[in-house]
């Protein structure tokens, strides 16, 4: 149990100081990208399994519907940080166990991941706030679990760098929440963009490794 503590304890500290760069340099100069062309089926099942075996759920907690058949543009490490701060919500604000539903779905442009969950919801008032940094929502009937409020914060930069948004919905209290994050289909859409991205990747990519020699 110590050894698992200290496992999730070092992915914790490894995503903080990954954001603190992040926060740090808003200019993407300073940042390191490894943009890549993915198939967004992979990526995604992917990130999803890989959380699902760190937060021990077990496999009648999640169920996932939906193939993609498109690409997309992501550092996979960035999204890695989007999807288990999505499952550590999850568990966190639902007083039962979690039990959480996943939809992959897209339109012509975007590649949409549907995230809900049945716990204790949040109010339309609080909707907005909590994308913001620090912030959290003091509810006397809220599970007490200890938290940063930096988590969506950080969902919504590191989408926004995508080229993507995110959103939230919920029916209000103890209605459960659902997060709606939107990523651009490459090259589909906002081509210009995503092909920064990948550019950027290579330019960081060629000044670390001549950085290195
Ligand atoms: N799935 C969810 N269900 C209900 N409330 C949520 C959920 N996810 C986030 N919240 C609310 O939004 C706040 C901000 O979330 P987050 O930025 O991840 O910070 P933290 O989890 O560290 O408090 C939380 O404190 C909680 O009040
Ligand atoms: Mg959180």
């Amino acid at each position: 149990m110590m050894l698992q503590d200290v496992s999730r304890l070092n992915n914790l500290i490894n995503s903080i100081l990954k954001l603190s760069v992040f926060d740090y340099g808003r200019s993407a100069r300073r940042m390191k990208h490894d943009y890549q062309v993915h198939s967004a089926d992979e990526l995604l099942h992917g990130l999803i399994d890989e959380a699902i075996i760190q937060c021990k759920l077990p496999a009648e907690a999640v169920t996932i519907k939906g193939t993609l058949s498109q690409k997309c543009v992501a550092d996979r490490s960035w999204l890695k940080i989007v999807i288990d701060n999505l499952f550590d919500n999850a568990i966190k604000y639902s007083v039962n166990p979690a039990r959480i539903h996943i939809s992959l779905e897209s339109t012509p442009d975007e590649i949409v991941i549907l995230f809900s969950d049945e716990g204790i919801g949040i109010e339309s008032r609080d909707q907005q706030k909590i994308f913001n940094k620090f912030q959290r929502i003091d509810r006397p009937d809220s599970p007490s679990v200890k938290g940063t409020g930096l988590g969506l914060y950080w969902v919504r930069q590191i989408i926004r760098d995508h080229g993507g948004r995110v959103s939230v919905s919920s029916a209000g209290r103890n209605k459960g929440t659902t997060f709606r994050i939107g990523l651009p289909v490459y090259p589909v859409s906002k081509r210009r963009y995503i092909n920064n991205l990948l550019k950027l990747s290579k330019t960081m990519q060629t000044q670390t490794d001549s950085y290195e020699e």
